[in-house]
């Protein structure tokens, strides 16, 4: 298949596109626009490839949308583009209307005029230029028991999540307005290799491993379902290849952690102190519980690989061996972000 990847020089897209190429043999063409959370880096071990493509470029950007799609001719869209972190959308979140509402809405009106064009090279492409739209458990908000299906209720809480909740309801209405091919799904919390450091997990392994403070939000007791990103990627994948158009499918993790235990699992990991953690003003708004079930995509036949135990111990690793990748946003503006939102300096 031919595939046209959106922000795919962050942390899952940049896993997908790896993994489709590699595992899959598909040719790649990445849009991005590299905010401070897109960097080449994180694909470089693709460059070169025959099969991989990049070009700059925003996707509320008409011009840049036609042009990656001259370039790529593609049997699918897949859109990961996004502005991604809850704290930042809390700050400022200007962006993320822009991106999540206008940026989904120009890739839309982009694959309705191009949905007779694809070469229907993979058994998606049979359908015309298929859309699948990358979301999130937190448009569903907070569960405190139970599990969120693909039948519940929109009730996001964050200006992150109600945006990324009206960019789905932009999508559906695409199909059910002109039948265009397109999917979403919906992933839990994801964590592996190449992600920002401004999410919890690779946050707190780099400051366990830099002797700085671990700041954990209110009591910690809050509840996330942990994804490995080849996992997520895997169902994204999955979804793409054998989803029935105009559908939602939710993809969890295994597992749920509270923040606690997994903060403590990282000092652990790290072999730093336990006088690292410190607990700091909560987030506002802050989402008690995310929980997924993942039945529907399981009856597709994906099911997710690694258990948390496992996969934090390799992401631990990862960080542990790949300086190169997190030492230039360490030292960058991220210092300042991380002064603005904790307050305090790292070392
Ligand atoms: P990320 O922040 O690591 O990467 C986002 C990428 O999108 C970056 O490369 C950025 O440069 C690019 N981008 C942002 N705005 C753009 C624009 N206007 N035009 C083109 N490119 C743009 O995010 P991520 O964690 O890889 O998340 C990818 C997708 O998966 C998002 O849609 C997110 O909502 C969803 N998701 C993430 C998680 C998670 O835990 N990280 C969980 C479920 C769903
Ligand atoms: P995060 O990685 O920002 O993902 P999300 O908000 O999308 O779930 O946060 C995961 C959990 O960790 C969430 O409950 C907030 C909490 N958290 C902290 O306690 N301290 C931190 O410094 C950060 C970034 C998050």
């Amino acid at each position: 298949m031919r595939l046209l990847v959106c922000g795919g020089a962050g942390f899952i897209g940049s896993t997908f596109a790896r993994q489709r190429l590699r595992e899959h043999g598909d040719e790649v063409t990445v849009l991005d626009k590299l905010t401070y959370a897109g960097r080449e880096e994180s694909l470089q071990d693709l460059v070169g490839d025959p099969g991989f493509r990049f070009i700059r470029g925003a996707i509320e950007d008409p011009d840049a949308v036609a042009g990656a799609i001259d370039a790529a001719r593609p049997d699918a869209i897949v859109n990961f583009a996004a502005e991604t972190h809850v704290d930042r959308s809390i700050a400022e979140p200007d962006a993320f209307v822009a991106t999540h509402a206008l940026g989904t809405y120009v890739l839309l009106e982009a694959a309705r005029a191009h949905r007779g064009t694809s070469r229907s090279g993979g058994r998606a492409g049979e359908h015309g230029l298929r859309y699948v739209q990358v979301s999130t458990d937190e448009v569903y908000g907070s569960i405190e028991q139970g599990t969120f299906t693909e039948e519940s209720p929109l009730a996001p809480s964050s200006p992150y999540s109600a945006t990324k909740a009206g960019a789905d309801l932009l999508v559906q209405s695409y199909f059910h307005t002109y039948r265009l091919p397109a999917l979403i799904c919906r992933g839990s919390n994801n964590y592996g290799p190449y992600q920002y450091p401004e999410k919890l997990i690779p946050l707190m392994i780099l400051n366990a491993l830099h002797g700085d403070s671990l700041p954990v939000y209110g009591d910690g007791m809050q509840v996330r379902n942990w994804i490995h990103s080849t996992d997520f990627a895997a169902a994204i994948g999955h979804v793409l290849e054998h989803g029935r158009e105009g559908e939602v499918y939710n993809a969890g993790g295994p597992d749920e952690e509270a923040n606690m235990t997994v903060v403590r699992r990282i000092v652990e990991l790290t072999g730093a102190s336990d006088s690292q953690i410190e607990h700091v003003t909560d987030r506002p708004g802050h989402d008690r519980r995310y929980s997924l079930s993942s039945e529907k995509v399981r009856a597709l036949g994906w099911s997710p690989r690694v258990r948390f135990s496992e996969g934090l111990e390799q992401t631990v690793a990862w960080y542990r061996d790949n300086r190169w990748w997190w030492e230039p946003i360490r030292s960058g503006e991220y210092r300042a972000y991380y002064e603005r939102q904790y307050g305090r300096a790292l070392s």
